[in-house]
């Protein structure tokens, strides 16, 4: 479990990029973290994985607090950073080994789990090839390794799909949920939410190092209703305070918008022609995550 409690940051005394910001991540829970670019998330999972200092709060991994307890804290963590570097003249097994002697694990012991867990990311094939050859998807998949070598329960993923082509998403997508299924807590931030919607339970929404909302996927989901486009050859202005009692109504030339439309379609549509419009067209526009994610931080796009 992932508890992040009230953590602040400032960077050079006047950019506030944390402010008392709270939320957790549960056992066999997978929470999408969005936000804008610049909102905090990098700095967020930075902290919750030691690597950097909050100026106040704290982030407690499996109960330990990261701060004051780094060492115990950090067993049970494991980090896909955003850009991951790598000495880029090492061979991939070779490094492997080496970031291993970190966590107390001999030479042969390193060879035979880099194999095994190098293998899993898939890059089984390129285990001595120079990590400078690696593409970016592969030095995802080599950091992912990497973060399992005392096959912690926790995992923080910077914005893990960013850059990657179809295969590589499917990858990390199948790898998260068969964290979740395990009962690891995974926390996996993106700039977009369509992103996370088919992997997240959650999503917390980050704006400006404030955390704006948490909502589950089945409510983001319900916030995204549909757009009525309707193509009206007589229309005049009268049909916007019809239509203004059934949703938002705006007219476009001779097609009129019904969004979040409070009644079904074909009642729209049966109203219209009772009141003598000559409808030539009638559709549904499904409105679109990202309108909702903006919606939600209350800025425009
Ligand atoms: N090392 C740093 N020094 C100064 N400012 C930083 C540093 N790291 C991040 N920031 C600033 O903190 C804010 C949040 O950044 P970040 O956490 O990287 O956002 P995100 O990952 O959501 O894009 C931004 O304004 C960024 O410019
Ligand atoms: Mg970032």
């Amino acid at each position: 479990m992932i508890d992040i409690v009230n953590v602040s940051k400032t960077f050079k005394k006047r950019i506030k990029a944390l402010d008392k910001v709270s939320f957790k991540v549960n056992n066999g829970e997978i929470v999408g973290y969005v936000g804008l670019n610049g909102a905090g998330k990098t700095t967020t999972i930075r902290i919750a994985v030691g690597v950097l200092p909050p100026d106040s709060g704290d982030v407690l991994i499996n109960g330990y607090s990261i701060t004051s307890d780094k060492r115990r804290a950090s067993k049970y963590v494991g980090w896909v950073p955003e850009i991951p570097i790598f000495e880029p003249d090492a061979k991939a097994l070779d490094y492997f080994v080496y970031l291993a002697g970190y966590y107390g694990i001999g030479v042969s012991e390193a060879r035979s789990l880099g194999k095994r867990l190098l293998e899993e990311v898939g890059l089984g094939n390129a285990l001595y090839r120079k990590l400078k050859e690696y593409s970016l998807g592969m030095k995802k998949r080599f950091a992912l390794a990497v973060s399992m070598i005392n096959n912690p329960d926790n995992y923080l993923f910077d914005e893990v799909l960013n850059g990657l082509d179809p295969q590589g998403i499917a990858f990390f997508r199948d790898l998260t949920l068969k964290l979740r299924k395990n009962g690891c807590s995974v926390l996996f931030s993106s700039h977009i939410l369509s992103e996370v919607e088919g992997i997240a339970d959650k999503v917390v929404f980050i704006h400006r190092g404030k955390i704006v909302k948490e909502m589950t996927i089945k409510e983001i989901k319900s916030m995204a209703k549909p757009i009525l486009r309707i193509k009206v050859s007589n229309i005049d202005d009268r049909i916007v305070d019809l239509l203004g009692d059934y949703g938002r109504a705006r007219i476009e030339g001779n097609i009129i918008y019904l969004e979040e439309p409070r009644v079904k379609a074909s009642t729209i549509a049966r109203l219209l022609v009772e009141e003598g419009y000559s409808v030539e067209e009638f559709s549904t526009i499904e409105s679109r995550l990202e309108d909702v994610f903006f919606k939600i931080i209350g800025e425009k796009k």
